[in-house]
């Protein structure tokens, strides 16, 4: 009797599903107008083979018989440069589905793509950050770097972790930007200055000359630190010239060697100093050496955001930056920006990779 009641329900389940994948055939058949039909049977293309694509494709001269079975992969789109891509890339040997992937880059990284011979971009297309000219790096940096993420390899070739350090430099096109990047593979022309700084009082009796968005942020920021954990922090040092920064520089590689010199200084013209954002804190409390306690340090890391400023040479980000954890080093960066930052745990570097770069 059990047995009998479920071949009867195994039946009427039959019965559905059979029934609704011919109403859905029956329905796509229908679809198909009267036009299609006589087009498809002028070309001895079987019915069945009909897709939105392929109509498109004949109606624009572009048919080629030997992609018939590719045009049933392509999804179907209005966008104006369809007509280009399928026509230009079924040539360049991709297929069906990866005209799909296509169709999801960039115009920019479209024409990249147009230019250079077929290459798989089946695991990268989908980051928003993938850059066409980079697939090479990325896919020699994967080998070497089994342990990390997809996403982060797209975003550690392209900020050129791939390179040696100073190697490949770019000079900043617009220095005077809150968001500029300078780094070991990007610099500053050794000139620039930023206009119109304003001076803060520093930890050592002297003017810390900075931008005005920076002493004005950094105000407030000392104000709330002494509210809210009751310490004092102030500047030792902010904006640096190109000269001052060389005399630093040579003065490290004299003393501790080049190699060394370079996990913690920055070389003239490629020091986020230079920008008049970045700022050097003290707890003026501390006689030694030492610029912040860990709990100082702690109050800073979880607050600076609040008036725009990042931890600009973050623990653990050691291999992203270039130089060793720095707790006193703060950029300003904006309230927008430094939240976002904080809150994804990013370095400038990532941000402006993930956020504003176009690719
Ligand atoms: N200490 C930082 C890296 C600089 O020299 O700019
Ligand atoms: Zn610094």
């Amino acid at each position: 009797m059990k047995k009998l009641r479920l071949w009867v329900k195994l039946l009427f389940l039959f019965l559905i599903v059979g029934g609704t994948y011919l109403g859905v055939k029956s329905l796509k058949k229908e679809n198909i107008s009267e036009e299609s039909k006589s087009v498809l049977k002028e070309n001895n293309i079987p019915l069945e083979k009909y897709s939105k694509t392929l109509e498109f494709v004949l109606d624009q001269n572009l048919y080629n018989e030997k992609y018939l079975d590719q045009y049933r992969d392509i999804e179907y789109s209005d966008k104006n440069n369809f007509k280009d891509v399928i026509n230009i890339f079924l040539d360049k040997g991709y297929k069906g589905k990866e005209i799909n992937y296509i169709m999801n880059l960039s115009n920019k990284n479209i024409d990249k793509l147009k230019n250079v011979d077929y290459i798989d971009i089946k695991d990268y297309y989908s980051f928003k950050n993938f850059d066409v000219n980079n697939v090479n790096r990325y896919n020699l940096y994967r080998e070497k770097h089994s342990k990390y993420e997809l996403k982060d390899i797209v975003t550690y070739v392209n900020i050129k972790l791939d390179l040696p350090v100073y190697t490949d430099t770019l000079e900043a096109v617009d220095p005077s930007d809150l968001l500029v990047l300078v780094n070991k593979y990007n610099s500053l022309p050794k000139n620039y200055k930023p206009s119109g700084m304003e001076q803060a009082a520093g930890h050592y009796g002297n003017n810390v000359p900075m931008r005005k968005e920076a002493k004005e942020a950094l105000e407030k920021l000392q104000e709330s630190v002494k509210k809210e954990i009751g310490i004092t922090l102030l500047p030792t040092t902010a904006y640096r010239d190109y000269n001052f920064q060389n005399t630093l520089y040579t003065g490290y590689v004299s003393k501790h060697g080049k190699e060394k010199a370079d996990t913690y200084s920055a070389r003239p013209g490629y020091s986020d100093h230079q920008t008049g954002l970045a700022i050097d804190l003290k707890n003026p409390a501390i006689k030694t050496n030492v610029r912040l306690n860990d709990s100082d340090y702690e109050w800073l890391h979880n607050n600076a955001y609040r008036f725009g400023f990042i931890i600009r040479f973050p623990k653990g980000k050691e291999f992203i930056t270039g130089y060793q954890f720095e707790n006193w080093h703060i950029r300003y960066v904006g309230l927008d920006v430094a939240k976002i930052i904080y809150e994804n745990d990013l370095t400038l570097e990532e941000y402006i990779d993930l956020y504003v770069t176009e690719y």
